[in-house]
């Protein structure tokens, strides 16, 4: 199987590649990776050289690289997103463009060169905040942020492209995932790259805002089972369904780096802030045999060993780039 995995130099794209070449040994992979502040080729040193891997610098937008880069692939999952809310606060134009657009021209791409299948990664977020109780495939969008919206946008896109033009399309709604290469903007890397350096975490607003989060390797065996088994036009929710607080998620971290509590800045709440996430992911489990492996706890200790035995990729982002753009603006005095 020939594969097209945009956004493979992100966090998660980069994650899914390994998971593919590692354990598909016939199967190709082109990336193609518009290396945004957040796209970073050091997550794919290792395939340097690797006859069954391609890379590509380039814009989900770009029309014409899209279609001669379809001509012969016969499926293309879709990580190319800008995804980070508080940036979305900030800039929520580039969104609208990559996961609106960018999504659109993907789907025209496949309806022209007749590519047998296109997974689209999304997130829970599309649904909003559920105060109790959890969304299904089937409950509405009720986006709040900018970022929510506009993968809400490509998602729908998705559906109609499926039944306008029969595009052999599958969503996915995942949950918020953690792990090895994620982008030190996100709550848990950002915590751990903090508390690593001696900094205090920020905590948004009370700190009792719940997510439910998955391992990255849970998440490519999700994605692996959606690609494989899952049925063309079909929605599927992806999550562990392991809910947890923002500052409960901080105190096991405090634990595992052995600090206490004056390592947490409580801070003025995120404008829009969703106060839970929950999606019911019964039907990934039931109808495609799918189960993580991994504990959340087990799994953060994992992710925390990884930053302390790869400090040199995480303190070269902290360097060179503007990941606190949004936090430097936010609070200023901190
Ligand atoms: P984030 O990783 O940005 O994911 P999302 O907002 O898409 O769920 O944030 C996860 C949670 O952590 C969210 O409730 C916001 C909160 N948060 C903080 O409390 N402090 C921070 O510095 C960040 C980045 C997030």
């Amino acid at each position: 199987m020939k594969l097209l995995i945009t956004g493979g130099a992100g966090f998660m794209g980069s994650n899914f590649i390994h998971h593919i070449l590692e354990k598909y040994p016939d199967y190709s992979v082109i990336n193609l990776d518009k290396l945004t502040y957040s796209g970073n080729l050091d997550n794919l040193k290792d395939l340097e050289g690797n006859s069954r891997y391609r890379f590509v610098e380039g814009d989900i937008c770009d029309a014409t690289l899209i279609n001669s880069l379809t001509v012969d692939v016969d499926v293309i999952v879709n990580y190319a997103a800008e995804t980070h809310v508080d940036r979305s606060i900030l800039a929520p134009l580039d969104f609208v463009r990559t996961d609106v657009m960018g999504t659109q021209t993907l789907l025209e791409a496949v309806r022209k060169n007749k590519v047998k299948k296109m997974v689209q990664i999304s997130t829970d977020e599309v649904f909003g905040s559920i105060e109790d109780g959890k969304f299904t495939e089937e409950s509405p969008f009720e986006p709040n942020s900018p970022y929510a919206a506009s993968k809400a946008g490509g998602d729908l896109l998705c559906r109609a492209y499926h039944v306008t033009y029969d595009v052999p399309v599958i969503v996915t709604h995942s949950c918020n995932f953690f792990g090895p290469y994620h982008y030190p903007e996100k709550f848990i890397p950002l915590a751990i790259t903090n508390l690593l350096t001696g900094k205090k975490v920020p905590v948004y607003g009370d700190g009792n805002q719940v997510r439910e989060w998955i391992y990255t390797k849970d998440h490519c065996s999700a994605v692996d089972a959606t690609l494989h088994k899952g049925k063309i036009g079909e929605v599927y929710n992806i999550s562990t369904e392991d809910e947890r607080k923002n500052i409960d998620v901080i105190q096991l971290l405090l634990q595992i780096l052995g600090k206490d509590e004056s390592s947490i800045e409580y801070v003025t709440d995120r404008p829009g802030h969703d106060r839970r996430y929950a999606i019911d992911s019964s039907k990934l489990r039931n109808d495609l045999g799918w189960d993580p492996e991994y504990k959340f706890e087990d799994a953060l200790v994992k992710t925390v060993t990884w930053f302390q035995n790869n400090e040199s990729w995480w303190k070269k982002i902290i360097e060179t780039t503007d990941y606190q753009a949004y936090f430097k603006k936010q609070y200023p005095t901190l």
